[in-house]
């Protein structure tokens, strides 16, 4: 199968600075496509490129199969996009915003600016100036427009930004909504660990305009697992865990490998000498803490 998107040794220099190096990754159909990295890592140069806003040092991009350096219009016929704050008329509705964009694509049927704008859920709102809109309501007509050509990829420049929890909440619901009801392949770039944890299928962790890793995000996190324990007396539980496994002690608490198998017959070891177990839980690390680790200990913001 022809991934939505795939991305070969692409690299951007700006003036003498490297600011991309050599990245590469794909993105499957039907999948939401986390971009993760900190501040200046290079999301969005490399998102420009992808969109063709920039022309990339060197590389390959595919579109849908499509190289966008010999193939720039069909390539661009499967993408939607939002790049920054998605610009609209405010003294028109959205309805018109919408008519005004699709007026200008021939290929576009009327009845798709219907569609569109009960995918994004404006229905209520759609004839209402878009100066009335809130900040969520704007993301949602940005993403209506950049679906009206019916794409098969849809890239997302940190589409959380500046909305409130509920806006994000409903945010990530939607564009899980628009990969698994809808078949859209999603690539979405985020500074925020938890974000992607909660929202990707998988990850491309990126620093210094490096990918440092790629992976599904479950098993990213799964294969760190660790089990949490507080025993009274603390020393003796220790001891005694210490002799079957590795232990680390912070926070006033004992951290050993998740093992799901191995952890009743440690943990009935423990009672039996007499100790109590005040508690016993999986702890799943934060795509922080990988970081750190991916990094040597540089961290994340
Ligand atoms: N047009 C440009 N000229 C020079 N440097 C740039 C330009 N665009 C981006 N950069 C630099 O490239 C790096 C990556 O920026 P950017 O892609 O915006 O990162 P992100 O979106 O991950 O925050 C930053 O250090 C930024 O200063
Ligand atoms: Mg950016």
């Amino acid at each position: 199968m022809t991934a939505a998107l795939l991305v070969q040794d692409l690299n951007k220099k700006i003036g003498k600075r490297q600011i991309i190096k050599d990245i590469s990754f794909e993105v499957n159909e039907g999948e939401v496509f986390g971009f993760l990295g900190p501040n200046g890592a290079g999301k969005t140069t490399t998102i420009r490129m992808l969109v063709g806003l920039i022309k990339p040092t060197s590389g390959t991009i595919l579109i849908g199969g499509k190289d966008i350096r010999k193939n720039f219009t069909e390539a661009m016929k499967s993408l939607g996009c939002i790049v920054e704050n998605p610009e609209f008329y405010p003294f028109l509705t959205g309805w018109e915003n919408l008519a005004y964009f699709a007026r200008m694509d021939k290929t576009i049927p009327p009845e798709r600016l219907h569609e569109v704008a009960e995918l994004v859920g404006m229905t209520a709102r759609v004839h209402d100036r878009v100066s009335t809109y809130s900040l969520g309501m704007r993301q949602r007509l940005g993403i209506a427009q950049a679906l009206l050509s019916n794409p098969k990829l849809l890239i997302l420049d940190e589409p959380t930004n500046g909305l409130d929890p509920s806006g994000i909440r409903e945010m990530r619901d939607f564009i899980r909504f628009l990969a698994k009801d809808q078949r859209i392949s999603v690539l979405v770039s985020s500074h925020l660990l938890s974000e992607i944890q909660l929202l990707c299928d998988r990850v491309a962790i990126m620093t210094q305009g490096e990918i440092i890793a790629t992976d599904d995000v479950h098993r990213l996190l799964s294969d760190r697992e660790k089990a949490r324990w507080r025993f009274e007396p603390m020393a003796k539980g220790k001891a005694i865990l210490e002799s079957m496994t590795e232990v680390e002690e912070r926070d006033g608490a004992l951290y050993t490998p998740f093992h799901a198998d191995k952890l009743p017959v440690w943990n009935s070891r423990v009672v039996r000498a007499g100790v109590q177990v005040l508690e016993m839980q999986k702890i799943t690390p934060s795509l922080e803490d990988l970081f750190i680790e991916l990094t040597g200990g540089q961290g994340i913001d």
